[in-house]
C-alpha cells in the first residue's frame, strides 16, 4: 500500500504520519506539503527513506498534486488552513487551501482512480448550547459559523459531490479538538503550556466557558486508519472521545499541573462569533468499524503533553514570538 498524506508535515498529519510508520510497516508514505509557518518539516525527520519520501508543493498546484496521486493508491488529506483566529483576520488562504486545494486533490483522485479519505471538523456543523442534550452526529446539519469552519464545510460539500457525480471512491471524517505532541503554540492547549514556560499567564477568551471535546491526537490516527481499511465509501464518520471540557476547567488543569495557582490567568478579548460548543456522538465508529478512543484519561493525556513542551523547547520556541505578536495586533 503506498499512500499519499497531504499536510503531513503538520500537527495531526505528522502524528498520523509516525502511527502510520508504527501500525503498518509494509506501507509506503509520501508526504506533500508546502511547509506554511503550520509546517515543518522536523516533525517527520528520521525515517527510513526506503519507507517515506517528502514532496514540497502546494496543494493547489494540479501538476504537482497529479503526479503524486498518480504514483499512490490512497490520498489521506490533512492539508489545511486550520486556525479560527488567523481565518478572522486574513480569510483568502483559507478559500484557497481548503476549497481550491481539495478541489485539485479531487480532480486528481477522479483522473487517476483512486482511493480518497477528506479529512474534516466537527466546526462545520457550527455550535451547541452549553444544556444541549444532543451532540452533533452524520445527519447534524451544516452551520459553519467562521471562515475556517465554512471553508471547511465547502471542502466536506465537494467531496459530497465528486462522490455522488463522478464516482469518487471517498470517505469523510470529522473529528473534534485534537491536542498531543507538534501542535502548533497559537493552538489553545500549547499556547497556554508555553506561555507558563515563558513567567507569563495562560489566556483565556471572554469568560472561558466555551466548551471543547478533546482528544488525543493519536485516538484521531486510528479513526482515520480504521475508516480507510473498513470505511464505507460515500460515508462520513464523526470521530471523537467524549472528552468535553471547558475552557476554564483546561487551564486550571494545564497550572495545577505546572505547580501553578489554579487561578493564575487572564482573560482576554473574546474571539468574534466564538462557538460555544462542540460535542461529538461517535458511536457510528464505535460500532460499524469498531473503533474505541485509547487516550481516555484526559488528565493523564494533558501531563504528557505538558512534558513534551517541556522537553522540546527548541521545537516550539522558534514560533512563540511571532505567534504572541500576531496576537498582540489582533488584541488576543
Ligand atoms: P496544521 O495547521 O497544524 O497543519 C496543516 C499542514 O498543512 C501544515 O503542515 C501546512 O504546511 C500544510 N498546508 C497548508 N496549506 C497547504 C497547501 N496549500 N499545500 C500543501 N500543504 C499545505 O493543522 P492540523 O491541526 O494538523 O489539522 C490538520 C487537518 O485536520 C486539517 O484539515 C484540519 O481542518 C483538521 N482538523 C483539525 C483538528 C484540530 O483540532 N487541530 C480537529 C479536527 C480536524
Ligand atoms: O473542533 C475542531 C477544531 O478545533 C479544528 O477544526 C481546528 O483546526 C482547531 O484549531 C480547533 O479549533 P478551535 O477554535 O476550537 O481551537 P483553538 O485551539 O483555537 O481554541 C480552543 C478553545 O480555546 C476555543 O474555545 C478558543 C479558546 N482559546 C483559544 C486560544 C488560542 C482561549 O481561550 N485562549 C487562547 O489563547
Amino acid at each position: 500500500m503506498k499512500i499519499l498524506v497531504t499536510g503531513g508535515a503538520g500537527f495531526i498529519g505528522s502524528n498520523f504520519v509516525h502511527y502510520i510508520y508504527r501500525e503498518r510497516p509494509d506501507w509506503h508514505i509520501t508526504v506533500i506539503d508546502n511547509l506554511t509557518y503550520a509546517g515543518n518539516k522536523a516533525n517527520i525527520e528520521g525515517l527510513d527513506p526506503k519507507r517515506f519520501d517528502f514532496i514540497k508543493a502546494d496543494i493547489c498546484d494540479a501538476d504537482a498534486i497529479n503526479k503524486a496521486v498518480k504514483n499512490c493508491d490512497a490520498v489521506i488529506h490533512f492539508a489545511a488552513e486550520s486556525h479560527n483566529d488567523n481565518s478572522l483576520h486574513s480569510p483568502w488562504p483559507f478559500v484557497n487551501t481548503n476549497i481550491i486545494g481539495t478541489y485539485q486533490i479531487l480532480e486528481a483522485v477522479r483522473n487517476h482512480g483512486k482511493r480518497l479519505h477528506h479529512i474534516s471538523t466537527d466546526e462545520v456543523y457550527g455550535d451547541l448550547e452549553l444544556d444541549d442534550p444532543a451532540k452533533f452526529t452524520d445527519r447534524t446539519p451544516y452551520n459553519p459559523s467562521s471562515p475556517y469552519s465554512s471553508t471547511k464545510a465547502a471542502s466536506d460539500m465537494l467531496v459530497r459531490a465528486w462522490v455522488r457525480s463522478f464516482g469518487v471512491q471517498a470517505t469523510i471524517s470529522n473529528c473534534s479538538n485534537n491536542y498531543g505532541p507538534y501542535q502548533h503554540v497559537e493552538k489553545f492547549i500549547p499556547r497556554q503550556i508555553t506561555e507558563v514556560l515563558e513567567g507569563r499567564k495562560p489566556k483565556l477568551y471572554g469568560n472561558g466557558e466555551n466548551v471543547r471535546d478533546w482528544i488525543h491526537t493519536e485516538d484521531h490516527s486510528s479513526g482515520v486508519l480504521a475508516i480507510l481499511e473498513k470505511g464505507k465509501i460515500g460515508e462520513t464518520y464523526l470521530i471523537g472521545a467524549d472528552g468535553e471540557k471547558n475552557n476554564k476547567e483546561v487551564v486550571e488543569m494545564i497550572l495545577e499541573n505546572m505547580g501553578k495557582d489554579s487561578s493564575d490567568y487572564e482573560h482576554v478579548n473574546d474571539r468574534p462569533g466564538h462557538d460555544m460548543r462542540y460535542a461529538i456522538d461517535s458511536s457510528k465508529l464505535r460500532s460499524e468499524l469498531g473503533w474505541s478512543p485509547k487516550y481516555t484519561d484526559f488528565k493523564q493525556g494533558l501531563a504528557d503533553t505538558v512534558t513534551w513542551y517541556q522537553e522540546n523547547s527548541g521545537w516550539w520556541k522558534p514560533q512563540k514570538q511571532a505567534t504572541e505578536d500576531k496576537y498582540k495586533e489582533i488584541g488576543r
